[in-house]
């Protein structure tokens, strides 16, 4: 259908040849204290950058019931021993779901019932994924990685200002929305600077760290599992925890200027995007330097934007499933074309932006580079803050509401605004498409950056902003997290979210353009930079925001 004009990509097994020196130390950006301090021991005590990424997914699940989990899934990339691979351990569609699950009698989308509630749930995937990393790259045993989070949910963690606003948020929101879950019965009780324990995650831990996988797919946890979904309407059952399987899959790698970008394949649509927002930046620009944050700088990006959305829309989804052309995407000449009549002065007009071929406000990143310059860069989620809101109450962890990222119907916007399509139509066993971006860039074939975000949509800005802060504007690790970011998806027509921080007249400039603007909030960033050769690594907002990096000597 679709021809493969070029030789972007792609493949794991390229051994990457290094030329020019490697940082000396080991660095990690991660989304809270407690999730720094033991992958930062695990790199101490002689870990990889895999084995600190298995403890922190772990604790994350313990520490940051927002979006850290063992109830959702998430992708990682990896580049070890100069070769780059991809993980993937999205969750899938249940055997009983299906394409028309969230729409009433009359063919329209149900308010809320793909994004709360036991319904909105896929089939998790992280622990089978953290089994599989371990598997090919662990050196510390499968134990000693979970241990720290056995001990925080069973011991107890401080609960950060942070995670008890959410909270509060959290429980307002359902009330004021009429939404009958159980969340409030599991974290209700929590309270800022207090201790707060959650046993039955606890013993959930310990069946994992004991079976590995099967103690979480299979077992007293599996059963435990299909009997809640059963008690209470849900359709995941055993046999769909049984058979779920995390995949490696190639990661997209390609040339940006003089550097390697080694990112997120489909189902995530984030690899794509990033690439596509980059490589059409240098090509409308040319020879020319726009200041960060400009109005032609804001503008432009808009521009490009509002093509890569619409691409996203029409053809991106699992790659098990439909035919994801990502080739012709990211092929020089078609970008080159979809570039073209960007003009600086004008807005072009929504409508006209069609796809170009013929034919969660959560979710958490974390970075990690080793003492050996292997980097892990990983995305991990139950989409939407908190997820479905049900916790299996004997089971003790958040579900995601990920089937939220299907599109429930042709056209029909999901919580973060974004349109699709039949390539993300609902189907068993199918994954959802993604925003989720986890990127390493390679310079000379050694860890330059490492880069990720949360945030939904807006991952996929986050994730190019911080990339071109860095390497555009020559920002350091902290100016490239921590400056003022903004995001345009097609759809609001000619909305432009930003941050605080764009400059009064350059909101004045985009609006005479003619766009909306409204300040938004973006996910955390969390970066590790090389720079000569030391890595540096920064948490965005630090503490305000619970993140913390550190880097090792
Ligand atoms: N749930 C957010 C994403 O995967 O894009």
């Amino acid at each position: 259908m679709f021809n493969n004009v070029s030789a972007v990509l792609v493949c794991s097994l390229v051994l990457f040849v290094s030329t020019a020196s490697a940082g000396q130390n080991a660095a990690v950006a991660m989304p809270d204290r407690y999730s720094a301090i033991a992958s930062s021991k695990v790199l101490k005590d002689g870990g990889n950058a895999i084995d600190a990424a298995i403890a922190a997914q772990f604790v994350l699940a313990v520490t940051l019931p927002e979006a850290g989990n063992i109830g959702g899934g998430g992708f990682m990339t990896i580049y070890k021993d100069g070769q780059a691979n991809f993980l993937d351990y999205r969750e899938v569609a249940p055997q009983k779901a299906h394409r028309d699950m969230y729409l009433d009698k009359n063919g329209h989308v149900i308010p809320n019932l793909s994004l709360y509630g036991i319904l909105s749930a896929g089939v998790p995937g992280s622990v089978d994924g953290m089994w599989k990393a371990h598997k090919k790259y662990g050196t510390k045993s499968w134990q000693a990685l979970i241990a720290p989070a056995i001990e925080l949910a069973e011991q107890g963690h401080i609960v950060h200002p942070k995670m008890w606003d959410n909270i509060e948020w959290r429980i307002k929101t359902f009330d004021e929305q009429g939404i009958k879950v159980n969340f409030s019965k599991h974290f209700g009780h929590a309270k800022a600077g207090e201790l707060f324990k959650q046993p039955a995650l606890a013993s959930t831990l310990k069946r994992i760290s004991k079976f590995g996988r099967d103690g979480f797919y299979k077992g007293e946890t599996a059963k435990l599992f299909s009997q809640f979904m059963e008690e209470n309407g849900g359709i995941i059952n055993e046999t769909d925890l049984a058979n779920y399987q995390a995949v490696w899959r190639e990661p997209i790698v390609y040339n940006w200027r003089d550097h390697t970008v080694i990112t997120a394949p489909p189902p995530s649509s984030g690899g794509i995007a990033i690439l596509q927002w980059l490589t059409m930046f240098d090509l409308v620009k040319g020879e020319q330097k726009l200041a960060h944050n400009s109005t032609d700088y804001v503008h432009v990006l808009s521009e490009i934007g509002k093509r890569v959305f619409a691409d996203r829309a029409e053809y991106l989804g699992d790659p098990d499933f439909v035919n994801v052309p990502v080739e012709p995407l990211l092929n020089i000449d078609y970008l080159k074309s979809r570039a073209k009549n960007i003009s600086f002065d004008k807005i072009s007009a929504t409508n006209h932006i069609k796809p170009g071929l013929k034919e969660s406000t959560d979710t958490t990143h974390f970075s990690i580079v080793d003492q050996w310059g292997n980097a892990v860069s990983n995305t991990t989620t139950i989409n939407y803050t908190f997820g479905s809101g049900v916790v299996i109450d004997e089971l003790g962890f958040l579900l995601n509401d990920e089937m939220d990222d299907f599109s429930a119907k042709a056209g029909v916007a999901n919580v973060f605004g974004a349109v699709g399509g039949k390539a993300n139509e609902i189907q068993p066993n199918k994954r959802m498409l993604s925003s989720m971006s986890p990127t390493i860039m390679l310079d000379n074939g050694n860890v330059k950056l490492v880069t990720g975000s949360p945030g939904g949509t807006t991952i996929i800005s986050s994730v190019y902003q911080s990339i071109l802060n860095a390497m555009e504007f020559d920002m350091d690790v902290k100016q490239s997290v921590n400056s003022a970011r903004f995001h345009h998806q097609l759809w609001p027509k000619d909305q432009i979210e930003h941050y605080s921080g764009i400059d009064a007249s350059v909101l004045k400039s985009l609006h005479d353009l003619g766009y909306n603007t409204i300040q938004g909030s973006f996910g955390d960033v969390q970066l590790i930079i090389r720079s000569g050769d030391k890595y540096h690594a920064a948490s965005e907002a630090g503490e305000l925001n619970r993140g913390m990096s550190i880097t090792l000597e």
